[in-house]
């Protein structure tokens, strides 16, 4: 299904989204065909974890589809602050899910890589057994339980890893700001996944929202890498494009030289055959997708 396919497929469908100033929520309004209703709610307008005002938001806008790209995200904050990540992550997705639930609408729930121990060297298929080792990982997972046992065949749950977008806090960006500030930067080689571009993982999703496809699935953009490699890329990209970052030396380490409070998994790399093969759409090489969208550089 091509671009402009899909658009026609989504006209007139009123979807309302959930986190729609996080990155995956900004990409999502970016890409949103102009024939969708669209109801985009920042944390400030609607925080998914008061269970009331999402119940009246949600049955006053009658949505066909939620799309819930609101989530507690910081990994290493959350070791502190469980009972928070849990009520954003679980209870607020949960009650996006009964709201959904209440008009009859399906979901979109994006989870992450992060609910597996990394323990697999070849890649996670979606029917791979959840076994999170950070309290972030745990909060996703309960969330992925409570959305399913109500919705369960109304619900999309995409699980994805390693976003980034051009603007924003991310990896890309950190980066970027850290090459021209330091002379050396060490980053670990022994965490491997795949960076996967906000727009992509849009993309993805309002493609199976056209093709009304439910159940989990995993999606990122293709290839693998550890945070070494993406990091030599930006680097690359930076100096392509004129900025003076060529004299920071990058460096890898292990992780065990950059202790931080969560525990990440060592491989999270996901299989994307079975959305693939449903939505005839097999997504482009991490590299390619950001050089492709290159972010300001200053
Ligand atoms: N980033 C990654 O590497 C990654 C990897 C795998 C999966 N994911 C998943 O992808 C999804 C989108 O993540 P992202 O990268 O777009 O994250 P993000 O940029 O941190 O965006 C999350 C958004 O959710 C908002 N939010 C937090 N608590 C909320 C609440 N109680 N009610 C309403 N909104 C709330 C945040 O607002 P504030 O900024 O004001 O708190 C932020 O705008 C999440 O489900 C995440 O778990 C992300």
């Amino acid at each position: 299904m091509s671009g402009e396919t899909f658009s026609r497929a989504l006209e007139g469908t009123r979807v309302l989204l959930s986190g729609a100033a996080g990155q995956v929520g900004v990409a999502l309004r970016d890409l949103m065909p102009e024939g969708v209703e669209l109801l985009a709610l920042e944390r400030s307008t609607l925080d998914i974890s008061d269970a009331d005002r999402v119940t009246e938001t949600v049955a006053h806008f009658r949505p066909h589809w939620v799309i819930n790209a609101a989530a507690y995200t910081a990994v290493d904050k959350a070791e502190h602050e469980p009972d928070l990540a849990f009520a954003i992550n679980r209870d607020g997705a949960a009650n996006l899910a009964r709201a959904a639930q209440s008009v009859r609408a399906r979901m979109v729930h994006i989870s992450t890589d992060y609910v597996f121990d990394g323990r697999k060297s070849c890649p996670y298929t979606p029917d791979d057994l959840p076994n999170p080792i950070n309290v972030y990982g745990e909060s996703k997972l309960a969330g992925e339980i409570a959305t399913r046992d109500i919705l369960g065949d109304n619900l999309l749950i995409l699980r994805t890893a390693w976003v980034y977008a051009p603007h924003g806090r991310n990896f890309l960006t950190t980066m970027l700001r850290l090459l021209q500030e330091r002379d050396e930067l060490r980053v670990v080689e022994d965490q491997v996944g795949t960076p996967t571009h906000a727009a992509s993982l849009a993309e993805v999703i309002l493609r199976s929202i056209s093709q009304d496809l439910t159940g989990t699935y995993h999606w990122t953009d293709a290839g693998v890498a550890s945070w070494y490699d993406f990091a030599i890329a930006i680097q690359e990209m930076a100096i392509s494009t004129g900025l003076d970052v060529a004299t920071c030396r990058v460096s890898p380490i292990p992780t065990r030289d950059y202790p931080t409070p969560a525990s990440r998994p060592a491989y999270t790399v996901l299989d994307k055959s079975a959305i693939r093969e449903r939505l005839g759409h097999h997504g482009t090489h991490w590299r390619a997708r950001m050089e492709h969208s290159r972010p300001p550089l200053s």
